[in-house]
């Protein structure tokens, strides 16, 4: 897999599976616009990663704003002259919360980031993409993507969502050279569940033993999501569009 001359954004980039796969992407040669809400981490993953001798820039956004995904695209253009690959990672979750006990303030803000924010960067990159004769999307949903039990009301929604979002944008745009496929991850070691979202010891004290129990044999490395996400946006996977992939060990098969 090569990503030399390609240019990809990968939101989400400063923790867990966005970080991982900013090194992949990197290594492999690409030039990486990192997107993520909180700066420091952010700036100091950038500055390493020059250091190693990357191509690479970041960016401080929040996804769910569409100002800020304007600019995070213009970063990419103005930066280095196109964009060939979006991969919209970003997510935050709502700790197994119940319909019945979802705020509208936690539905909204869950809905914002996970969904908003995939759809308002993909209708920024489209015309884009058109322009420059294609492009590849890849969209992380989650397992709680194709099952009513993986997480709580607001985050299945979510990424139902997105995974139809996923297939809407693969249908219109496949034959004008725009893939757009999704990853599910099952559970992957990240800080999703502490980083961003709504941390409270009631709900990791209802996430941690779900995960531990429903996950097939044991939690993922964020490496192994990054390989999956990057196969489906390289050339490898030129005839795969629409596909959405479980990465879960076995966990959807079950
Ligand atoms: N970890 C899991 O078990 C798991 C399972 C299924 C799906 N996922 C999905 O994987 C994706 C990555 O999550 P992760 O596990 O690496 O979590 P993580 O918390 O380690 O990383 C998520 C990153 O997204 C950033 N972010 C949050 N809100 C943002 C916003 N509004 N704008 C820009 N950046 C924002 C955070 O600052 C953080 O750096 C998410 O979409 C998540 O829903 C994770």
């Amino acid at each position: 897999m090569s990503f030399e001359q390609q240019v990809a954004l990968v939101t989400g980039a400063a923790s867990g599976i966005g970080r991982a796969l900013v090194q992949r992407l990197v290594t492999e040669g690409a030039a990486v616009v990192a997107v993520d809400i909180v700066e420091a981490p952010l700036q100091a993953l950038v500055a390493e990663l020059r250091e190693q001798g990357a191509t690479i820039t970041g960016c401080t956004a929040n996804v769910a704003s569409e100002s800020d995904v304007d600019a995070m695209l213009n970063t990419a253009t103005s930066t280095f002259g196109r964009l060939d690959i979006l991969c919209n990672n970003a997510g935050i979750m709502d700790l197994m919360t119940p319909a019945a006990e979802v705020s509208l303030d936690l539905w909204e803000r869950v809905l914002a980031v996970n969904l908003n924010g995939p759809f308002l960067a993909c209708r920024r990159a489209i015309p884009l993409f058109l322009e420059q004769g294609g492009g590849s999307i890849v969209n992380t949903a989650s397992e709680a993507g194709l099952r009513g039990g993986a997480a709580g009301t607001a985050y299945t929604v979510a990424k139902h969502g997105v995974v139809g979002l996923t297939r809407s944008i693969a249908f219109h745009y496949g034959e004008r050279g725009i893939r757009c496929n999704a990853v599910c991850p099952g559970a992957v070691a990240t800080a999703i569940g502490i980083g961003n979202g709504v941390p409270s010891e009631a709900g990791l004290g209802r996430v941690m033993p779900f995960l531990k129990a429903s996950a097939p044999s044991r939690v993922s490395t964020p490496e192994e999501l990054a390989a999956a996400i990057a196969f489906l946006a390289s050339k490898d996977a030129s005839f795969i569009n629409g596909a959405i992939l479980p990465v879960d060990g076995g966990w959807f098969a079950a």
